[in-house]
This record gives structure tokens, C-alpha cells and sequence, in this order.
């Protein structure tokens, strides 16, 4: 499983990846603000929504309740946690943090596995944990959910309306990274990878600028979206295709190594 997961996220990096390589080139040589000073104009702006390293937020977004998956990531610490509860917030912070050329993380679901993906030491991390709106369209289409929303929290929804989207497997992981990841889903094989279930991104550049990307908006971004990671802004909502679904059977087959059908192929 972990081999045909990380297969399909190679291929749905690879055209990210060239991508940001080219936003890479162009970037500024201005020097880089320290961070006490990126996380008091934060404060200055945005009040008790930046938390300080001992403060109760700030613990339980590190390793709390709402704490990193990996305890290699729990062991990052940033200078400090910015936590948005709308879209304006990240517009206001990435518009103040560019200008100040602070450097910063982003964290949805905080289940990377490894340091320094989703947090950031002595920087500044932006902890999407709070951003959980879900809302289903009128006709049943269309889930619109927050970036600090794990699965469960869509299946919790959707489940008793019979509904369904193409989502991650285990359900306490995050669906922002996994769906900027590529996303492999028990649907996978019906419907294709996650990515390709987002009918339209909102999301923040780092201009400040808030745009939609979708087929016929910002239809380059909403292209390098689908497995770009976290290279293109903070997405700050995801529209997923939303399918009827009654209850189905699911399950592991596991073998021991040795009569593993690896020979088969070989
Ligand atoms: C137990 C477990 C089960 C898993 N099961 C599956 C599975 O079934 N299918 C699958 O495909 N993967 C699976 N994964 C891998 C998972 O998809 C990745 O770890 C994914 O990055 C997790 O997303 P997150 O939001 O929780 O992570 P985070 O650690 O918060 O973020 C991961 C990356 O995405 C970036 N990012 C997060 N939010 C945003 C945002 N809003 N805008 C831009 N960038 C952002 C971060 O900066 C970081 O680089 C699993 C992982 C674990 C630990
Ligand atoms: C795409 O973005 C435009 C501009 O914001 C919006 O009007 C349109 O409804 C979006 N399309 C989808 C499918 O969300």
C-alpha cells in the first residue's frame, strides 16, 4: 500500500515541482526579518491570535490535542503560532509576513510525517487548526470544507446524508495537505486521486490577494494545486465533487512476506 501511495504522489508532485522550481528563481534577495519582529507586527495586527511558546494555544497546537502527528514535527518550535479563523486572517498575515520577509510554515492536519514540513523552528507556523466550515451545496454537488478540517469531519457530515467524497483513508488526517499532496482515497480507483475530486480552491497568495483557482479561474493554479504542496499560497477552502454513497465494505488483506505475491511479478 505505502508503495502504490508514494507512486502516486511522485507523479502527482512532478509537474508541481517544475512549477516551483520556476516561482523559486524569481524570489528576493531582501534580507530576512528575525522573528520576534514577524510575530510582534503579527500581534500588533492580529491580536490573541498569536501564541507564544508555554501558552495554553500554542501547547495544544504543538502537542495536545490538536499536536502534530509526529513527535519529530511536535519537537519543531516556532517562535510563534498564528491561528486564523477566517480567510481575512491568512490575507492579513501572509500580506504582513512577506512584506516583512519573515519565513513561515503552514499546517492543515499536522500528519507529515517528517520535521519542518508543517512547522517551522524559531519562524513562524500558521496553524490552519480552527478553519473547520463544512457546508454542502442545495443540490448535493458540491462540499465546501475549511483547511482545518480532518476527514472525519466531513464523513461525520456526510455519512448520514448518504453522501460521499473522494477523501483520505484514515480519517484523523488532515485534508489540506493531503489533498495538496495528491491524495490516494479508497475511491481512488472509481474516481482518481483527491485532487482531481476539488472543483475550485480558495486560496491566498502571497501577494495577500485572495483568488478563486478553478477550470475556468486561475486555471493554471488550480492545475499545479493538484500535488503542488504547499508551494502556491494557503488554500483557505476546498470545493470537492460530493457522490451519493450508501454503506460498503472495507478492509486490509494482509500476507506474511514470504508468501507475498511479489513473485508473481517477477
Ligand atoms: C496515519 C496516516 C494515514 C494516512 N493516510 C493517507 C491516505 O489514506 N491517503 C493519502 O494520500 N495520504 C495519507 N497519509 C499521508 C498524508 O496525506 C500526508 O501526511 C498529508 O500531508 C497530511 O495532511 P495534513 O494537512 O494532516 O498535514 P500537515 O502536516 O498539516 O501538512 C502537510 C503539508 O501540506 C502543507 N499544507 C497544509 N495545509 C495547507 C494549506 N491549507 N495550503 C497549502 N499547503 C498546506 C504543509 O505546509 C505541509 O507541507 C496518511 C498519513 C498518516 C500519518
Ligand atoms: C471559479 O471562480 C470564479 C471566480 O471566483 C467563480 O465565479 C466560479 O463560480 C468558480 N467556479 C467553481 C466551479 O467554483
Amino acid at each position: 500500500m505505502s508503495f502504490v501511495m508514494s507512486l502516486s504522489l511522485a507523479v502527482s508532485c512532478f509537474i508541481a515541482s517544475v512549477l516551483a522550481t520556476q516561482a523559486y528563481s524569481g524570489s528576493s534577495t531582501q534580507s530576512i526579518s528575525t522573528s520576534p519582529q514577524c510575530c510582534a507586527q503579527l500581534q500588533a495586527k492580529l491580536g490573541s491570535k498569536v501564541s507564544f511558546p508555554g501558552s495554553p494555544i500554542f501547547i495544544n497546537e504543538q502537542n495536545g490535542a490538536s499536536g502534530y502527528w509526529a513527535i519529530a514535527e511536535q519537537n519543531v518550535i516556532p517562535a510563534c503560532r498564528f491561528t486564523p479563523t477566517d480567510t481575512h486572517d491568512v490575507a492579513t498575515a501572509v500580506t504582513e509576513l512577506a512584506n516583512l520577509n519573515c519565513q513561515f510554515a503552514i499546517r492543515g492536519g499536522g500528519h507529515m510525517f517528517w520535521a519542518g514540513s508543517a512547522n517551522i523552528a524559531h519562524g513562524v507556523t500558521i496553524d490552519l487548526t480552527a478553519m473547520t466550515d463544512i457546508t454542502v451545496s442545495q443540490n448535493h454537488k458540491v462540499t465546501s470544507a475549511g483547511p482545518g478540517c480532518r476527514w472525519k469531519d466531513i464523513y461525520n457530515k456526510l455519512d448520514p446524508m448518504n453522501l460521499a467524497v473522494v477523501g483520505g483513508r484514515a480519517d484523523t488526517v488532515g485534508i489540506a495537505g493531503l489533498t495538496v499532496g495528491g491524495g490516494n482515497s479508497w475511491f481512488a480507483s472509481r474516481y482518481g486521486f483527491v485532487c482531481d475530486n476539488v472543483v475550485n480552491f480558495e486560496i491566498v497568495l502571497a501577494s495577500g490577494k485572495i483568488v478563486d483557482a478553478n477550470e475556468t479561474h486561475y486555471s493554471d493554479l488550480y492545475k499545479a494545486l493538484k500535488g503542488g504542496g504547499n508551494n502556491f499560497g494557503v488554500v483557505t477552502r476546498f470545493d470537492y465533487k460530493t457522490f451519493e454513497q450508501g454503506e460498503f465494505w472495507g478492509g486490509f488483506l494482509v500476507s506474511v512476506l514470504s508468501k507475498f505475491l511479489l513473485r508473481n511479478c517477477i
